[in-house]
């Protein structure tokens, strides 16, 4: 619902977000917040992160991506909707500027490991740690995460870089 996204903006006035999301009322949340915390560093496009990335942005542009929480297709069969693939992970290695990083984050165990793995795998990447990463001071805990947290629930970290030379 951007609740992450407009504290991340708050907390660093000097960097620009651009927020991708299909939900109407997560956009809907997300302005509200633009509004209430006076934000001029958020722009939204409401439509799918992977068309976006493919068609609208050009590479080398990104200084960072944060991917929090994507859809983790519980059923094994689903899994080939899941968002980070090694296609997408080959898109978005080619946007962001050598040096730039890629920080993902999920509550779910089998997604995590598929992350590693892809994102391991994708050559223009590299880890930033030894496998999963401590969660990065500007990542705030949202509600949600925190509920989950109390009730023994698990969250993995990844923050991959981009290469500056191959
Ligand atoms: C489980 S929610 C997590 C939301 C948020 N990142 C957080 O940490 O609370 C996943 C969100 O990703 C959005 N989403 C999934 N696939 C997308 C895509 N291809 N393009 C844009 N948004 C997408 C969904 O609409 C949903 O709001």
């Amino acid at each position: 619902m951007g609740e992450t996204t407009a504290q991340i903006a708050e907390a660093n006035p000097g960097n620009d977000y651009l927020a991708l999301e299909v939900h109407t009322p997560g956009v809907g949340s997300l302005l509200k917040l633009i509004e209430e915390k006076h934000l001029g560093n958020v722009r939204i496009i409401q439509h799918d992160a992977v068309e976006v990335l493919h068609d609208m942005l050009a590479d080398n542009m990104l200084d960072g991506a944060h991917i929090f929480f994507p859809d983790p297709w519980h059923k094994t069969r689903h899994n080939k909707r899941r968002l980070i693939q090694p296609p997408f992970a080959a898109l978005l290695a080619r946007k962001l500027r050598p040096g730039g990083y890629l920080h993902a984050a999920t509550d779910w165990r089998d997604y995590a490991a598929q992350m590693l793995a892809v994102l391991s795998a994708e050559p223009l990447l590299e880890n930033t740690a030894a496998g999963y990463a401590p969660r990065p001071a500007y990542r705030p805990l949202t509600k949600f995460e925190q509920r989950g947290l109390r009730l023994g629930h698990e969250v993995w970290d990844l923050v991959f870089r981009r290469k500056k030379d191959l």
